[in-house]
């Protein structure tokens, strides 16, 4: 099964960045998590600062990705252009926070994204992202079914 874990901005900066919202783990050690976890998975990682990028991996991954995971970062929170892209996309798309989006400042409490994605895993630190690929295990062996 291939998974694309998507990173959006900012999220290169984990372990410096507010730790005690995110965590004091970087990207590679979370990515590096999931492995280990999953063996039997095959995971193409990408994170990046530019919401185009981002689209344009989507839109690269539309036949070859069995399912996505997502943690738009703040784009979560008013990109319709990546809402868009991941509309288009035919597999499960699993939306990830590591913080509790809800809990925490008011204009975090909305993200556009989430009407579109399959479901969303917000507030288990690095754990999100585990869950996240169960939960992507889940779906896509529910569609295939
Ligand atoms: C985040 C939550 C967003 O509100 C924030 O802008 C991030 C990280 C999270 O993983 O908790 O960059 O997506």
């Amino acid at each position: 099964m291939k998974i694309l874990v998507l990173d959006g901005p900012n999220l290169n900066m984990l372990g410096l960045r507010n730790p005690d919202v995110y965590g004091k783990e970087g990207l590679d050690t979370i990515h590096q998590f999931m492995r280990d976890k999953f063996k039997d998975v095959s995971f193409d990682f990408f994170q990046s600062n530019h919401e185009g990028q981002l689209i344009d991996k989507i839109h690269e991954s539309l036949d070859s990705a069995d399912a996505i995971i997502i943690n738009p970062g703040a784009y979560a929170h008013y990109s319709i252009a990546l809402r868009d892209a991941i509309e288009i996309c035919k597999m499960p798309v699993i939306e990830v926070h590591l913080s509790n989006i809800f809990s925490r400042e008011g204009f975090r409490h909305r993200s556009v994204v989430s009407t579109v994605c399959t479901g969303v895993i917000s507030g288990f630190g690095k754990n999100s992202y585990l869950l996240a690929v169960h939960a992507a295990i889940h779906e896509v062996r529910k569609k295939g079914a």
